[in-house]
């Protein structure tokens, strides 16, 4: 199997590249500089070169409140430049990975969200632009999949996990919301899985994070508690900290189907933390 891996010098890219490697499976990582997904003419260009059996699209505008500020880069990126790939892997026969988010959701609620469930509302510009670019995958191929992540975390980027690590050294104190709930996906765990589907055709919209569930306090605590950091760490609302984006309280996604189809769930969030913590320098 020959894969194109794109946003290969992000978190998730990084990662799928490495699982590639380790499986012996050919994988050419491209980014912005190699080529630029809001180009046709170099998408068209680079894919029909590589002539890849599957395409695993993991770059994105991923800056959630600047895309606030920034709507038509942000849709150029996220939903033209996924459809220019989606336009490729059709002419090639390709199977294609999109990778998505809990942010397609409207957030309300305390139940999970299904992957199925026809009710979109996202309640930012990013999350809009995740979203029509899904819909430009399903509106264009037949063989695809649609993974929805949230919370990531991985060696190869910032994240949350980093920073808080960064803040809780620096500062030593931190004050974290404890009213959003959903749960933590490690790039490198999510990386298995999309190799895992890029191996097999149980074509679909999946949800895929770590198993349980947590608030961003709750992580935080759990940072400091594995990382050995005596933190003074509180709780508090959303409200208290305002961002440019709105965000949904309820990002709870059910991985049922996973199983229904045959692929394996994440291992549990903590776990998934206390690998990370012996992958990086904190
Ligand atoms: N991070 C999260 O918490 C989160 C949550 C849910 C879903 N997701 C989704 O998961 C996927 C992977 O996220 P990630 O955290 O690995 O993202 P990331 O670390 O921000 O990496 C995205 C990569 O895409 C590149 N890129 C941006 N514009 C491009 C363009 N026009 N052409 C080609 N490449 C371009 C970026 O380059 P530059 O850095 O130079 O811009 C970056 O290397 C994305 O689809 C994202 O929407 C992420």
């Amino acid at each position: 199997m020959k894969a194109l891996v794109t946003g290969v010098k992000g978190q998730l890219g990084y990662d799928v590249m490495k699982v590639l490697e380790a499986r012996g499976y050919e994988g050419v990582g491209v980014d912005v500089e190699d080529m630029d997904i809001t180009d046709e003419a170099a998408v068209r260009r680079v894919i029909g070169e590589v002539k890849p059996d599957v395409i695993v699209h993991c770059a994105a505008y991923t800056a959630v409140d600047a895309a606030e500020d920034n709507v038509e880069l942000c849709r150029k990126i996220n939903v033209d430049g996924t459809l220019n790939i989606a336009k490729q892997a059709k002419e090639l026969d390709a199977k294609m990975i999109y990778i998505s988010t809990d942010y397609v959701f409207n957030g309300q609620g305390e139940e999970p969200w299904e992957p199925d469930d026809p009710n979109k509302e996202p309640l930012n510009v990013y999350g809009q632009s995740k979203y029509d670019g899904e819909l430009a995958v399903i509106n264009t191929l037949d063989k695809y999949y649609i993974v929805r992540i949230s919370w990531v975390f991985g060696e190869n980027g910032k994240n949350f996990v980093k920073t808080m690590l960064r803040v809780g050294k620096e500062k030593g104190v931190a004050k974290v919301v404890d009213d959003q709930i959903g749960s933590p996906t490690y790039t490198a765990d999510l990386a298995e899985l999309l190799v895992d589907m890029a191996e097999r055709e149980e074509y679909g919209t999946y949800h895929a994070t770590n198993e349980g569930l947590c608030s961003w306090y709750e992580f935080t605590k759990e940072i400091y508690k594995q990382a050995g950091l005596d933190v003074d760490l509180s709780p508090c609302s959303s409200d208290e900290f305002p961002a440019k984006a709105n965000r949904p309280s309820n990002s709870r996604m059910s991985k049922d189907k996973l199983e229904k189809h045959g692929f394996k769930r994440l291992p549990s969030w903590q776990d998934a933390l206390s690998r990370f913590l012996k992958c990086i320098e904190y």
